[in-house]
């Protein structure tokens, strides 16, 4: 709600009732105005050519309304006023961490029961949401109850979004083999890693679905890779900085295709970390100076032996009918050795489309 606003010469002053202020540049104000003449309703889009605007715009009258819900701005290039909400308004408070659901980065011991729901649960709407909040708050969780078949990890993947076509197909079924490529058909242990460093845009979901498991051992272990970033963060800066700067690239090479990408092991945006993205079995060659490259294979090092502390790592065998599903930007995941047989199916979604699925919720 709105207690105040003020005209200055290129902005609006606005106080909000709970002491926030913030200026809104006018020519910021003009661009976003959403009436029927600035704003398709239908396909929300704008209208307003923003190229033709006058940069030194200038409010002609402005009014509170409603004790404040909404302001009513009159702009000289139109006749009628056009509204903005408070809500709309504080939204979009430059320094506003609007994020109405924190994560909670995790070690072992903080990994409960309440991790794991029944399929019968999510995907009614009330649980589909409770599912979707566990993924945004701790990257990862486990359905109980499905069936031991891909069209369920097809069921849940198009709750959320679409199943995602890569290189492995959409929905896919494995069984240790040793004649395929890809490291993940072994039954060597996997240390922790995140799939598809070589890909432009990672999978943002990975779903894994135990179909058989007559085996011994073949944990999945998944490692929460932001609370490792933030525990290197605060121990060692340059750590930090080091693993957020320098550009590791990731190759896929087989099934006629030839796949590369880079990007830090710490991916930033305005400071903030987004993406955790490490892949030592994909990393390919790249150069740095000696020095840098001394540092490089230190962090590394250190990198590793972090992630592979009992303490950080949540361990579990998947049972037939439990699907893991869990975030790839963020959770590092690996798989114990085992013998036996053990039979899965999985899918990606995008991460875009999660993360839609998360704003339709009112998850964000
Ligand atoms: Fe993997």
């Amino acid at each position: 709600m709105i207690k105040s606003v003020k005209i200055l010469t290129n902005s609006l002053s606005v106080k909000f009732k709970d002491g926030t202020l913030e200026n809104y540049p006018n020519i910021w104000l003009r661009d976003h105005a959403k009436d029927e003449k600035n704003w398709d309703r239908r396909s929300n889009q704008r209208k307003t050519n923003t190229a033709s605007l006058d940069l030194d715009i200038k409010i002609k009258q402005v009014k509170l309304k409603n004790e404040g819900q909404n302001v009513e701005i009159l702009w000289p290039d139109s006749i009628s006023a056009v509204t903005y909400s408070s809500k709309y308004l504080f939204k979009h408070v430059l320094k506003n961490n609007n994020k109405q659901f924190k994560l909670s980065l995790w070690k072992k011991h903080q990994i409960k029961e309440d991790i794991f729901l029944s399929y019968q649960d999510i995907i009614k709407d009330i649980g589909f949401k409770i599912f979707l909040k566990k993924i945004y708050k701790f990257g990862f969780c486990v359905i109980n109850n499905c069936e031991t078949k891909l069209e369920a990890v097809e069921i849940i993947a198009n709750k959320i979004g679409y199943v995602r076509q890569s290189i492995f197909g959409g929905l896919w079924e494995f069984e240790s083999n040793q004649d395929m490529a890809d490291s993940a058909y072994t039954q060597e242990e996997l240390k922790p890693h995140t799939d598809a460093t070589y890909s432009y845009d990672a999978p943002g979901l990975q779903l894994l679905l135990c179909c058989d498991y007559k085996a011994k051992g073949g944990e999945s272990i998944l490692v929460d890779g932001f609370k490792i970033a933030q525990t290197i963060k605060k121990k060692d800066k340059e750590l930090f900085n080091l693993l957020s700067s320098i550009q590791v690239p990731g190759k896929y090479t087989g099934d006629g295709v030839i796949l590369e990408a880079k990007r830090p092991i710490f991916k930033l945006d305005n400071n903030e970390l987004i993406q955790v993205s490490f892949n030592n079995y994909d990393r390919t060659e790249f150069r740095l100076n000696e020095l840098q490259t001394h540092r490089f294979y230190e962090a590394i090092k250190k990198f590793d032996n972090l992630v592979n502390k009992s303490e950080f790592q949540w361990r579990h065998i998947l049972k037939p009918g439990q699907l893991l599903i869990f975030n790839n930007w963020r959770i590092l995941h690996g798989r114990g050795s085992f013998f036996g047989k053990r039979k899965m199916a999985g899918c990606y979604i995008n991460m875009e489309d999660f993360v839609s699925a998360c704003r339709v919720n009112g998850i964000n």
